[in-house]
């Protein structure tokens, strides 16, 4: 694959606007967040993805998640509306202090503040930290914080966040396709594809990667 063809994208474009026509958001927050990303370039999961993690989450009954890169809130809405029980809580974690303060209104706005909590700061300070005091709590971690190289880094405590039986889920996993660019070496694409082998080569957790939008993978933690 050349790197103009990977630019494109890693699905056909004319598949890309049949799903964008086909799976559309009928909740009103995520819609207004959804035209002001495509306004001003904030780079949410968008409808296919939130509905792809949102259909993966009920089911499943989760209480506790954990956010790595929050930006506007429009994926934390998607999550916080899949938790249930009494004890309800999702954490989610922004560097950016006007994200943060928009993030904080839209969670009001949705309706979902009550049980949202933002951790204003640098992934790499806090998760160790809150990690370490929060082991085995989660039921769903999501990462997708902006600076892709921080994944690798980040993997270890993400796993350790986890309960048996929660899930992992990262976005931007194929990386708009670069990972299987060989000659791509940037630090981003190497990044990804290293967390990529972290996740395919841990006996506790049962992994895929769904090739939607940029790549979603989801695993699942088997065992401790
Ligand atoms: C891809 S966006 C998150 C999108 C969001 N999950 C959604 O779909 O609605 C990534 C976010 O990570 C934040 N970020 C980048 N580096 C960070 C860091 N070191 N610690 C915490 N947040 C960071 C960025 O400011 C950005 O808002």
């Amino acid at each position: 694959m050349s790197i103009q063809e990977y630019q494109k994208g890693i699905v056909n474009e004319k598949v890309e606007s049949y799903l964008s026509d086909l799976i559309h958001s009928s909740d009103p927050v995520l819609l207004e967040l959804e035209k002001d990303a495509s306004k001003r370039h904030v780079p949410i999961i968008g409808p296919q993805v939130a509905r792809t993690i949102s259909i993966l989450l009920k089911p499943a009954r989760p209480e506790r998640a954990l956010e790595i890169g929050t930006a506007t809130g429009y994926s934390g809405i998607c999550i916080a509306r899949a938790l249930q029980g009494k004890g309800k809580k999702l954490t989610t974690i922004e560097t950016d202090p006007n994200r943060v303060k928009e993030a904080r209104r839209n969670f009001q706005k949705a309706s979902v503040s009550d049980y949202v909590e933002i951790l204003e700061g640098d992934a790499r300070e806090i998760v160790p930290y809150f990690v370490n005091k929060n082991k085995g709590k989660f039921d769903v971690v999501f990462l997708d914080v902006g600076d892709k190289t921080l994944y690798v880094e980040l993997f270890k405590y993400c796993i350790s966040a986890l309960r048996v039986g929660g899930f992992l889920i990262a976005d931007n996993t194929l990386w708009n396709g670069a990972v299987a660019v060989e000659k791509d070496t940037s630090p981003e694409t190497s990044a990804i594809r290293k967390f990529n082998q972290l996740v395919f080569s841990d006996k506790r957790l049962d992994a895929a990667i769904i090739p939607l939008r940029d790549g979603l993978t989801v695993a699942l933690k088997i065992e401790e």
